[in-house]
């Protein structure tokens, strides 16, 4: 199995910052590009705080934070990830946007590199289309927050040799992932059975079944889950939300996965959830309080 040695990370947002630190923690020799200094360097200096936090609570040793941040590299040059073995991409949910990068890759990248795409709801099939290496391309997704959350999830095409995604699915066990195999449909396993969830939560609450507040503790204290559906929907980001729900329906033509109206006014007025200061909640208010949408 060819080995992996230098992973390079597409985009240094909550995803990408996250994947290249387990990457770099791994052993890895990780290199994250974005489109601006200001972008990557804000990455790399949140990766050192979290890194720092964990040796002050003792769960880490000084000298691994060292060597982890040693084997890390902010760029914004695409040529600095041409010596790569695999490249996680993890930019914006547009596949215009993601395709023109794995072209300019493509012509960079030596024939043996690994194409891996953190997509939430798009295809690996429509990426790997516009490489001349559909059989080396995957997706690899991760979930928020990565250092924390254990699954990943591997996804394989049509076309996807499977020497690479072997090679992939071990990788993913390498960064101290659980890995599981997935087929390349619109959401994978997870969001399409969350995307759902998380829509139906915000048509109950349009429909007056109950408040924000008593879904969300019936879903915690009912089931066991550590967030309810709209702390969660806040935590993984309204607009984001908005534009997997739209992929998804596109891809399937099934209402469950169309946004409901309520989340479609709250992303046009700029309520992203928690990384705008407000969604379903206020995060102003502390503990977050419920937002009164007066309706
Ligand atoms: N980055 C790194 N570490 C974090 C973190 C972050 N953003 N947030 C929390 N942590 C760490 C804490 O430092 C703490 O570590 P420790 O045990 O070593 O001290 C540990 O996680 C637990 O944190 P807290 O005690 O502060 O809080 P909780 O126990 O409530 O856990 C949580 C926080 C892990 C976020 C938990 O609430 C949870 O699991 N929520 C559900 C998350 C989820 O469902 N994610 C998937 C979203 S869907 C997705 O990503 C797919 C995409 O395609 C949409």
């Amino acid at each position: 199995m060819p080995e992996i040695k230098r992973v390079g990370v597409l985009g240094a947002g909550l995803m990408g910052s996250g994947i290249a630190q387990v990457s770099a923690q791994a052993g890895y020799d990780t290199v994250v590009r974005e489109v601006s200094d200001a972008l990557h360097e804000r990455a790399v200096a949140g990766i050192g705080k979290q890194l720092g936090k964990a040796v002050d609570k003792g769960k880490l040793a000084a000298e691994d934070r060292d060597s982890t941040l040693g084997r890390l590299r902010g760029t914004t040059s695409l040529e600095e990830l041409a010596e790569c073995d695999i490249i996680i991409e993890a930019v914006v949910e547009d596949l215009e946007i993601k395709n023109e990068m794995w072209r300019t890759l493509d012509g960079i990248c030596g024939p043996e590199a690994i194409f891996a795409s953190n997509t939430s709801s798009l295809t690996i099939a429509d990426m790997a289309a516009a490489t001349r290496r559909p059989e080396r391309m995957v997706g690899l997704h991760f979930f928020n927050p990565v250092p924390v959350m254990k699954l990943v999830e591997v996804v394989k095409t049509i076309a996807t040799d499977p020497e690479v995604f072997e090679t992939a699915f071990e990788f993913a066990r390498s960064l101290g992932k659980e890995p599981i195999v997935c087929k390349d449909n619109s959401g994978f396993v997870v969001n399409l059975l969350l995307v759902p969830y998380m829509m139906d939560a915000i048509r109950a609450v349009e429909q007056g079944v109950a408040s924000v507040e008593d879904i969300d503790k019936g879903m915690r204290l009912g089931t066991g889950y550590p967030m309810g559906p709209f702390t969660l929907s806040d935590f993984v980001g309204l607009d984001t939300l908005d534009k997997i729900g739209d992929i998804m329906y596109n891809e399937y033509k099934d209402k469950r996965y169309a946004s409901p109206p309520l989340l479609r006014r709250m992303v046009s007025l700029g309520y992203q959830g928690r990384k705008s200061g407000k969604g379903f909640y206020d995060y102003a208010q502390d503990p977050p309080r419920v937002v009164d949408f007066g309706i």
